[in-house]
Parts: C-alpha cells; sequence; structure tokens
C-alpha cells in the first residue's frame, strides 16, 4: 500500500487544491488583511468551536480588542467574559498572558519566527504553525483535524491517525505537496477543503481529489481517519444552590488555579458523592449558612475534557432575618459577591452556571419577579 504520492500527484493535487479554494473559500474576516494578530486569535478560537459560532465570538472579540496592546491592558475578568462560553478558559487566560509578552518583549507585534512564536504561552506547534503559513507566509502546514482526514483519506492511512507513524506521513506529505510562497492559500485550503468537502460524511461524488483517493478507490473512505477506541467520559455530579437576598443573587468566586479559574458561580460543590441536595445543604453548613431548599431547578448537563457532568441547582432560602452584610460575615474567607439578579451577565461564569443564570433570570423574567415578590 502506499504511503506516498509520486511527484507529479503531489504537484496536480496541489493544483487542483488551490483552485477549488480560490473558487469556494469563505469570506472569514479575518481573511481580510491577514494580520498575525487577526489570525491567532481566530486559530485559537476555531480550536474550541464551529466556524459560524467562532466568527460571531471573533467580531465580538475585534470590537472589544482591536489590537494585541488592548488585550494586554484588559483584566483577566473582562478576558473570560469575552470567552465565555467557548471553554476551556486556560486558552484565553494563555492568549492574555501572551499579548503582555508581546506588548514588553515584541514591540506590540507577533514575531514571525517558529522558535519565539512557540515561546509564547499557550502556542502549540499547530497554532505556531497556522500564524507561520497563513499569516506570514512561510512554508510550513499546520496539521490539524481537517488535514489528518484529507490526508488519511488520500493516502488511506491505515493505523490510528494518533500514532505517531500516522502522523509523521501527514506531516512530511502536506510538507512535500506544499507549493513554494502558496502556504497562506494551501494551508487554509486544505482545512476548508476538509470542513466543506472531506468531511465526517465526504462529498465524493464532488470531490475534485476523488481521483487521487486511495481510501475512496478501497471503498473505505469512511473507515479513514482511523480512531483509537475512545474512552468513556467520566460522569460527575455537581450540585449548587441558588440564593436571593435583597433582588441580590450570591456567587461565589472559583480558585485562580484549577477549572473554571476566577469564574463567578452559583455556591456549592463541585463533586457529589450522595444525595444532591443533602450534600448541597451539608457543604453549605459547613460554611455556616443554614439554608432551606425552596424548589429544584432541575438539572444543567455540560461537558468539558474527558467529563460529563450533571449539576443540580436548587432555590435556596437562607434564615430571613439575615441581610447581605450579616452573609458576608459569615464569608468573610470565601470570595463572593451579590450581584443584582439580572446583572450576572457582566460576570464570567462557567456554561453550565450561565445555562441556570439564563433560564433562571433572563428568559423567565417576568414570572419569577412575581413568583419571587422581587
Ligand atoms: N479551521 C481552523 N482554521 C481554519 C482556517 N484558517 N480556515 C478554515 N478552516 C479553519
Amino acid at each position: 500500500m502506499t504511503k506516498c504520492f509520486s511527484d507529479e500527484t503531489a504537484a496536480d493535487i496541489a493544483a487542483v487544491l488551490l483552485d477549488w479554494f480560490s473558487r469556494n473559500k469563505r469570506p472569514l474576516p479575518w481573511r481580510i488583511r491577514y494580520s498575525p494578530y487577526e489570525v491567532w486569535v481566530s486559530e485559537v478560537m476555531l480550536q474550541q468551536t464551529q466556524m459560524e459560532r467562532g466568527v460571531s465570538y471573533f467580531q465580538r472579540w475585534m470590537r472589544r480588542f482591536p489590537d494585541i496592546r488592548s488585550v494586554a491592558q484588559a483584566d483577566e475578568e473582562e478576558i473570560l467574559h469575552y470567552w465565555e462560553g467557548l471553554g476551556y478558559y486556560r486558552r484565553a487566560r494563555f492568549l492574555h498572558q501572551a499579548a503582555k509578552t508581546v506588548v514588553e518583549h515584541h514591540g506590540c507585534e507577533l514575531p514571525d519566527s517558529k522558535e519565539k512564536l512557540a515561546a509564547l504561552p499557550g502556542l502549540g506547534a499547530y497554532t505556531v504553525d497556522a500564524v507561520l503559513s497563513i499569516a506570514f507566509q512561510q512554508d510550513v502546514v499546520p496539521i490539524d483535524a481537517n488535514v489528518e482526514r484529507v490526508f488519511s483519506r488520500l493516502l488511506d492511512i491505515d493505523i490510528p491517525i494518533r500514532k505517531k507513524e500516522a502522523a509523521e506521513i501527514v506531516c512530511r506529505e502536506s510538507l512535500r505537496i506544499l507549493p513554494e510562497g502558496k502556504a497562506r492559500d494551501y494551508a487554509q485550503a486544505l482545512m476548508e477543503f476538509g470542513a466543506l468537502v472531506c468531511g465526517k460524511s465526504p462529498k465524493c461524488t464532488e470531490c475534485p481529489l476523488a481521483h487521487w483517493c486511495e481510501a475512496r478507490r478501497l471503498g473505505v473512505e469512511r473507515d479513514r481517519p482511523v480512531k483509537e477506541a475512545t474512552q468513556k467520559p467520566i460522569p460527575v455530579i455537581s450540585a449548587h444552590g441558588v440564593i436571593l437576598c435583597q433582588k441580590h443573587v450570591l456567587l461565589f468566586q472559583r480558585p485562580a488555579a484549577g477549572l473554571w479559574g476566577n469564574m463567578w458561580e452559583f455556591p456549592g460543590i463541585d463533586e457529589v458523592r450522595g444525595d444532591p441536595q443533602t450534600s448541597l445543604l451539608a457543604a453549605l453548613k459547613g460554611l455556616d449558612l443554614e439554608a432551606e431548599v425552596l424548589a429544584p431547578l432541575g438539572t444543567v448537563s455540560h461537558g468539558y475534557t474527558n467529563h460529563r457532568l450533571t449539576a443540580h441547582f436548587f432555590r435556596l432560602s437562607l434564615d430571613e432575618a439575615l441581610a447581605m452584610q450579616d452573609i458576608s460575615k459569615k464569608l468573610a474567607d470565601v470570595p463572593h459577591r451579590f450581584v443584582r439578579w439580572d446583572s450576572t451577565t457582566e460576570l464570567a461564569m462557567p456554561a453550565h452556571h450561565r445555562k441556570m443564570a439564563e433560564r433562571y433570570f433572563l428568559r423567565k423574567t417576568r414570572i419569577h419577579a412575581e413568583q419571587l415578590h422581587l
């Protein structure tokens, strides 16, 4: 079985791919100026989400942070707020740190060398190669899942794509095909082609590369790329209380280090072993807060890394005689805030808390205002 292209095939594939891209590329906002900053941000965002959502996050981000200096000068809470919903908040923090380094050491411009880019916080091999090829037109190929899919089909790579040998084939052959000086279009053409034609369900009948596709010839295109056996997500149960006091809701801030660092959430526990309601009340009692359940508010499901979280929420009441100041006194050692119940949108919250806040405070604003006598 061939695992490399002949020189002639390599040149033909590159030409057909570039021609396809010139006719089919989507008008994306970072494809206007190709500024290194815009390419960088778009690539980090697209590692988190689909194109359509990525574009809207990108546009909102650029309205607020038009250049690297504005990112460096913002505080982390605001950065997280603009990232909220994309997940993997560590990436947003790295972006922030990297922007500060660029302002301090590189005169506010992203450097154009592999070594300097790779030394910035959070820039892994893929992002470095994406910036070098798409922004700086350097002859490298960023390899993402789209590119892996295209090559695993063209060459019929029948070993798991995560294996070193498979990665080496994709890396070597994608570089062999790269037409000199055309790295920007070539890199984007591969990704775009992987997204629009050679997707998970390949559109082989309209594929301009079908003629050279070994997997198609063998009828195994849907079995490529070969995946390693996937692990089942680890189930996690959490429990949280919605506590209102004088038209304000009590939110805790998570520790800076760890999952959803520094974000704001309804008080509760991350990992419940027994009954969610009992565990929640016990945890609050540990903070000297005697709470009662007024009503269960249902659950929110949320997947993160290799976990599947089911978060239980309860509307709680504390002793009615307690004012916000009394509660704050009890929570002297816990970073917390009382936020007007209709202003939670202004804080960065983990996705499951945001979903509950929207469900509870925003969509049902009027009903709850009446029911709760706010
Ligand atoms: N996916 C990630 N980066 C991309 C890009 N620059 N063009 C198309 N798809 C992408």
